[in-house]
């Protein structure tokens, strides 16, 4: 039983007792002897001592339940302050305490059984920013986002090859993190590919599930993911890791190598540069979160200090339909780590 659940239980039962302790005296004083018709003074005498007793055993009475009710209270508000000190910020669902270990059994996404249990615990400040954004934009999103993806040959060049080195690695799942709408999901599971997406929003995750019922999308972040150590076989971070302060990645890619399993596989998308963006509006709405382009290099760097290697690099120049700089990198989680 958690120290929590205890405490409610212990804190209930004082609670409880306290309140049927001050029956007892009223027990009591109907056991002290009725008023005599013509008392002698020794009758007078043993009442006076059974009242006396009475009133002293009331006055124990008192102390105890007192004691009792506030030992009860004290429980219960440790328990009451203990939970929310768990439930975080935004009692939003994120993440497991960094390695407990889930039912690999029933986490085994292969058996449509993917776990995203709802865990509670504090996440980064900036989270919050991206999430309340990501919600106000998600249904304009859903109208852009999908038809540039499918304009974007390159980057789903990218895709097609990381779905087919996936595959060749095994049927571990493969998770698209980040996934908005879910159509980079959607695309790989058109490609054979056993997926699902995770996003810090739950509109763009209402939108995802509404659109691809037959997928699985959960709300999550990236900071702290609830899946098992080495549970994936390949990760899809598509333009999802530049909200994150560069000082924070390497908190993300050491989630993306804690989960991903010996030689899984990353593919991660972003705009290239050095800037620190603060947009006002987005897709017609005011957004708060903060943007950082980011140089390849930088990238592979930080992915080689999380324990993987970079093995492809995709670069696309500014054109008509692409403002900025993008790269896609691949990278491989040894076998050995
Ligand atoms: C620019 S959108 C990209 C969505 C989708 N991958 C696509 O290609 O259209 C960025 C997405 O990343 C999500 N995101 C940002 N930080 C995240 C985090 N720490 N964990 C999970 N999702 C995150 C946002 O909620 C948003 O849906």
């Amino acid at each position: 039983m958690s120290r929590v659940r205890l405490a409610v239980a212990a804190g209930s039962l004082l609670l409880v007792a306290s309140c049927g302790l001050p029956c007892l005296p009223f027990l009591d004083l109907s056991a002290v002897s009725l008023p005599y018709q013509d008392p002698t003074p020794g009758m007078l005498e043993e009442q006076a001592q059974e009242i006396a007793a009475a009133e002293h055993r009331l006055a124990v009475y008192t102390v105890v339940t007192g004691v009792l009710a506030i030992l009860g209270l004290a429980a219960l508000i440790y328990a009451w302050k203990h939970s929310r000190s768990r439930k975080g910020d935004h009692g939003v669902q994120l993440s497991k305490p960094r390695g407990s270990a889930l039912p690999p059994a029933a986490a085994d996404p292969a058996d449509g059984d993917i776990s995203t249990r709802v865990a509670h615990m504090a996440e980064p400040s900036y989270l919050a920013a991206v999430r309340e954004s990501y919600d106000a934009v998600a249904e304009d999103y859903v109208k852009i986002a999908p038809a540039r993806f499918a304009e974007d040959a390159l980057a789903r060049g990218m895709l097609a090859a990381f779905a087919e080195l996936v595959q060749a690695n095994g049927r571990r799942p493969v998770a698209d993190l980040g996934c908005g709408p879910g159509h980079v999901t959607a695309h790989l599971d058109s490609l054979g590919v056993a997926g699902f997406g995770v996003d810090l929003s739950p509109k763009m995750v209402d939108i995802a599930r509404r659109t691809y019922p037959t997928l699985r999308f959960d709300v999550g972040s990236m900071t702290a993911l609830d899946l098992p150590d080495g549970h994936l076989g390949g990760i899809v971070a598509w333009w999802s890791v530049f909200h994150t302060p560069p000082e924070d990645l390497p908190v993300v890619f050491g989630e993306f190598h804690r989960t991903l399993a010996p030689g899984g596989l990353l593919l991660v998308g972003f705009h290239v540069g050095d800037e620190h963006l603060r947009p006002e509006r987005s897709y017609g709405h005011p957004v708060s979160y903060d943007a950082y382009l980011l140089l390849p290099d930088d990238i592979e760097d930080l992915l080689r200090r999380a324990g993987m290697v970079v093995t492809a690099r995709l670069t696309q120049e500014p054109s008509q339909s692409l403002k900025r700089p993008q790269a896609c990198l691949m990278a491989r989680k040894s076998e050995h780590s």
